[in-house]
């Protein structure tokens, strides 16, 4: 297969338009970059990186901005909407069509369903999905298993337990729905009953075969789990103040709550939290959501060299 053919010039959508083939390839390209950063530091020069994020971020935005800045590579932000035109009610299709005259690679976060796909409709350059409402997060599921083979050596015949806001977190659907590319022994997907998954999240598990089950309680499956991911309650994603205010601070995971957990469970969590993974939790080597977030900048090298250059 050539690579520089299926990558060059690709839109990143959503987790599910990649194969295992094409994410093996991804992380296979990661692993060179980690092993060699010196070969790569001009690789993008003179390529300019979009980002624009009608959305908060921190991760996201900054790490593809490092990513393309270790690569030899420019970038340019859209920055706080109202010091752009959109407070002066520019459309986003006219900011796309902007940016895509101005760069070679756009990276979007929209509160919108389907915006940045929108956006890959109108614009020549490759455009990369930061975020679309609780919908997909394609490079955070890539960073996200990368993180997984990195610590455990493997992705397949893990049992995966996935706390949290099922219902309206894109990083954790994201995420499910990059484990049916998979072969996962089984997923447990652990939240309260107004946070369970969407349907066509179960559906994707259902399509690949992957055993998964729906509980309430983290303690009842914590044992068997090699992978516990925790997200954050997407409060701002509620249509209803008070259906938040029932799930809030619903589940908190503790250095003592894991005792019983096996010795090399790993913990993640896509970031930011607010109070669901303990500040205990930091210093015990079970921790890995800021190695994730560090490996998330080399994930996101890779692709960007993958997508601009195949
Ligand atoms: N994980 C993640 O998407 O973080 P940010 O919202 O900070 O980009």
């Amino acid at each position: 297969m050539r690579w520089e053919q299926v990558f060059k010039g690709r839109d990143v959508l959503s987790i599910l338009d990649f194969t295992r083939e094409e994410l093996e390839e991804l992380f296979s390209e990661t692993d060179r970059m980690l092993s060699d950063p010196a070969r790569y530091r001009g690789e993008l020069s003179g390529y300019i990186l979009a980002t624009a994020f009608f959305e908060p971020s921190t991760r996201t935005r900054l790490s593809f901005q490092t990513a393309m800045l270790r690569l030899g590579g420019s970038y340019i932000d859209l920055g706080e909407l109202e010091r752009s035109s959109v407070a002066k009610g520019e459309n986003f299709a006219d900011t796309i069509r902007m940016l895509d005259s101005y760069a070679d690679v756009i990276v979007v976060r929209h509160r919108l369903e389907g915006a940045a796909r929108y956006a890959a409709e109108i614009a020549e350059a490759p455009v990369v999905n930061a975020g679309d409402g609780r919908k997909h997060h394609p490079t955070q599921a890539m960073l996200d298993l990368y993180t997984v083979r990195s610590a455990k050596g493997r992705i397949d015949g893990l049992t995966y337990g996935v706390l949290g806001d099922l219902r309206f977190g894109r990083a954790a659907a994201s995420f499910i729905l990059a484990l049916s590319v998979y072969r996962p022994r089984k997923v447990y997907l652990i939240s309260p009953q107004l946070l369970r998954a969407r349907q066509e999240v179960l559906e994707a598990l259902e399509r690949a075969g992957v055993s998964y089950e729906e509980v309430s309680d983290l303690d009842s499956v914590l044992p068997e789990l090699d992978v516990l991911y925790v997200t954050r309650i997407q409060k701002e994603r509620f249509p209803d103040p008070a259906e938040y205010e029932k799930v809030r601070g619903s589940y908190v995971v503790t250095a003592r709550a894991l005792a019983t957990a096996k010795e090399d469970l790993i913990v993640m969590h896509p970031l930011p939290r607010v109070d669901e993974i303990a500040p205990d939790v930091d210093s015990t080597k079970r921790a890995y959501y800021f190695k994730q977030a560090e490996l998330g900048v080399w994930v996101r090298m890779a692709l960007l060299r993958l997508i601009l250059k195949g």
